[in-house]
C-alpha cells in the first residue's frame, strides 16, 4: 500500500472529498496515512481525526525561512514514508529540495484551468475574482504535479465549470469545487497509486 500524506492549510473540503472516496470506493493501491497542517487553526485537522487519520501540525509561523520550513517539512515526509504527498488547499509554497526529493510524487489542485489565473499569488478566492473580472465564461480546476515553478507542473486532468452571469467568487468558488475538485483530486490519487500515470518529456500521461 502507498502511504498518502495529504497537506492543508484551511477548510479541507478537498481532503473530505479524499476521506470519503477513501471510505466508499477506496484510493486503489493507497491509503491516507497522515494529514500534515501548517496552522493548528485548520479545520481540516478536525475532518482527519474524525475520520481516525494520523494529524501532525507544522506551523509555518514558528519557522522563519522558508528554507528552514522546508527542511521541517521534508524530515516529517520521511518520517512518513510518504509515497504520495497531495496538496489539498495547502497555501505555502514549497522549497525546492522539497520538490526535487519527491519529483512527480506531489500532486496540487488548483481551482482554475492553468495556465488561467495561477502562478505566484493567485490562491484560494483570489483566483476567482481575477477570472470574474475578466469575464470569462468557463473556469474549473486543474490537478497537476508539482516543479519548481509556481503552477507550473505536468497537467494531470482538467475539468472546465461553467461561469454563470451574477456568479460571486463565493459561488464560482463552490461550483468548481463541487463539479470539478472533489472528483479530479481523488480520481489523481487513485490513478498515481495504481502507477497508472506517466511523465515523458515534462507531460504527464494517463495510462489504460
Ligand atoms: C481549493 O479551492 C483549492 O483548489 C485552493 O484552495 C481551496 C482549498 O479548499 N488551492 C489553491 O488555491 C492553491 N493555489 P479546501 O481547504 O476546502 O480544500
Amino acid at each position: 500500500m502507498k502511504n498518502i500524506v495529504v497537506l492543508v492549510s484551511g477548510g479541507g473540503t478537498n481532503l473530505q472529498a479524499l476521506i470519503d472516496v477513501q471510505k466508499n470506493e477506496g484510493l486503489g493501491n493507497g491509503r491516507i496515512s497522515c494529514v500534515v497542517a501548517s496552522n493548528h487553526e485548520a479545520y481540516a485537522l478536525t475532518r482527519a481525526a474524525n475520520a481516525g487519520i494520523k494529524t501532525r501540525v507544522i506551523p509555518r509561523k514558528e519557522y522563519g525561512s522558508s528554507d528552514e520550513y522546508t527542511d521541517a517539512l521534508l524530515s516529517v515526509l520521511n518520517e512518513e514514508k510518504a509515497d504520495l504527498i497531495v496538496l489539498a488547499g495547502f497555501m505555502t509554497i514549497l522549497g525546492e529540495k522539497l520538490i526535487k526529493a519527491y519529483e512527480n510524487r506531489i500532486v496540487n489542485v488548483h481551482p482554475s484551468l492553468i495556465p488561467a489565473f495561477c502562478g505566484e499569488g493567485f490562491f484560494g478566492l483570489k483566483v476567482h475574482e481575477y477570472a470574474l473580472k475578466r469575464g470569462v465564461k468557463v473556469s474549473g480546476a486543474t490537478v497537476h504535479f508539482v516543479n519548481e515553478v509556481a503552477d507550473g507542473g505536468p497537467i494531470i486532468i482538467q475539468q472546465p465549470v461553467a461561469v454563470e452571469r451574477g456568479d460571486t467568487p463565493q459561488t464560482l468558488q463552490r461550483r468548481i469545487m463541487e463539479q470539478a475538485e472533489w472528483k479530479i483530486l481523488p480520481k489523481v490519487v487513485k490513478l498515481f497509486c495504481d502507477d497508472k500515470i506517466e511523465v515523458v518529456d515534462g507531460k504527464a500521461y494517463i495510462l489504460d
